[in-house]
């Protein structure tokens, strides 16, 4: 094989993963040369601190100033690891104008920004790599874009935030309260800076349209996302979920109907006997439904340090690798070829389709039950199961739990305002949606 230089980073951010990153390039060091032709060498680091615990830094030269790293000619690849939307979008920007390639984590700037970054990357025929952007340490937009070229995508359905999980796992295990995991969860390293992010759906919406992008060959499109948290969950839920034969995950869903894409990340209950189901803690998995594979299942860390660097450091190889090739022999970013993109539009909410798990506190008094389902079948919501549990001698209520068929959401919606409305149910109605992700 013939010599050649190593290949030059620079890391932007030289944190949790910025550390992962230079202990993994340095530990597997010959191993990785070989797999990409040439070495791959941090050379420089720009980041807030100046303490790097963990971290070996000989042979880097570490500054405060990101703007004049991301220029500097002796670099070829920037790889970002600051997270948000700002100031990485213009860090990112300036690498691509100044001829550098980047990799990037980063899943709220590659949903939100994508589409601009991409194209200026196209024009300026450099690559960004963001595997490590989705899901950590799995490999799903490589498996997604490359290995499952051949098929039209179905469905993707997946656990993609492991902070998620996690709480709900713990309050499924051991009853613990939500606020105590979540806690927990960022004590860990887990939770994203803003832990609202994981709570309120916003980082796994943030990943699935990603997912989405590559799955259908459409663009980016966050703001079409629907975003439902898990803090509506109750131990209560989860118990009756577990009854009835369910687990409830905390999933993002987009799917192709004939209607348009579907992009929604909410609470969902999953047959217990489904692998997914079964993913529990901060692990993550994306269930891919492949016209010609049939369904396939990714799983593994969604966060933390080597996990994420395994991901950062595939990319950079790939991106070493292909560095003299023809940009238009890449691999697109975006899977499709970026003149090829298709203008299928995502579906509201409203429009959706889905089975559903309904919880009520109903007044122990008869004909409450057939008041709820008189409505429903009013509503052409057909009941797949109902369970009352025993009232509540004091409070004189019982709580009723329905698992439905299939229906609009609008339709769901319509029926729930005039269950709320009756006089003898109190306060809310709380619906779960449910899929059972059958391969067929
Ligand atoms: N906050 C994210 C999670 C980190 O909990 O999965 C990885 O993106």
């Amino acid at each position: 094989m013939k010599q050649l230089e190593p290949v030059r980073v620079g890391l932007l951010g030289l944190g949790t993963v910025g550390g992962g990153v230079v202990n993994v390039l340095k530990r597997n060091q010959s191993e990785i040369a070989r797999r990409a032709g040439r070495g791959i060498v941090v050379t420089h680091a720009a980041a807030r601190e100046t303490n790097f615990p963990g971290v070996d830094t000989a042979g880097i030269e570490t500054s405060t100033d990101a703007f004049a790293m991301v220029e500097r000619p002796d670099i070829q690849i920037v790889v970002e690891l600051i997270g948000g939307y700002e100031p990485a979008r213009e860090l990112v920007l300036r690498a691509i104008a100044s001829g550098k390639h980047v990799v990037t984590a980063n899943k709220a700037l590659i949903a939100r920004h994508g589409n601009e970054i991409f194209a200026a990357a196209q024009k300026k025929g450099v690559m960004v790599a963001f595997e490590a952007a989705v899901a950590g340490g799995i490999p799903i937009i490589k498996a997604l874009r490359e290995g499952l070229a051949a098929n039209r995508i179905e469905w993707v359905a997946g656990i993609i935030n492991g902070t998620t999980n996690f709480i709900l796992t713990e309050m499924r295990d051991k009853g613990r309260a939500f606020a105590d995991v979540l806690a927990e969860a960022q004590k860990l390293g887990y939770a994203e800076a803003d832990p609202t992010f994981d709570v309120e759906g916003i980082d796994a919406a943030h990943k699935l349209t990603i997912l989405a992008a590559i799955a259908f060959g459409i663009p980016l499109q966050f703001d079409k996302a629907y975003t439902e948290g898990i803090s509506v969950i109750t131990p209560e839920d989860v118990g009756y979920a577990e009854q009835l034969g369910y687990r409830i995950k905390h999933l993002g869903i987009t799917r192709r109907t004939e209607k348009g894409i579907e992009l929604r990340v909410h609470p969902t209950l999953v047959p217990e006997r489904r692998l997914i189901a079964n993913v529990d803690g901060v692990m993550n998995a994306v269930l891919v439904k492949g016209d010609a594979v049939g369904p396939t299942l990714y799983y593994g860390a969604g966060a933390g340090r080597e996990p994420t660097a395994s991901a950062v450091v595939a990319d950079l190889v790939d991106v070493t690798r292909t560095l003299t090739s023809d940009p238009g022999n890449r691999v697109p970013h975006l899977a499709f070829q970026p003149d090829c993109l298709s203008d299928i539009p995502l579906l509201p909410m409203e429009e959706v389709e889905t089975a559903y798990y309904l919880r009520m506190r109903a007044a122990d008094r008869p004909g409450v039950l057939a008041d709820v389902t008189r409505i429903l079948a009013d509503s052409g919501i057909s009941i797949e199961a109902v369970v009352q549990k025993e009232p509540d001698p004091a409070a004189r209520e019982a709580s009723v739990i329905m698992l439905t068929h299939r229906v609009p959401e609008r339709r769901m919606n319509e029926a729930i305002a005039r269950i709320e409305a009756l006089d003898t149910i109190a306060g809310k109605v709380t619906r779960i949606r449910l899929e059972t992700l059958a391969a067929n």
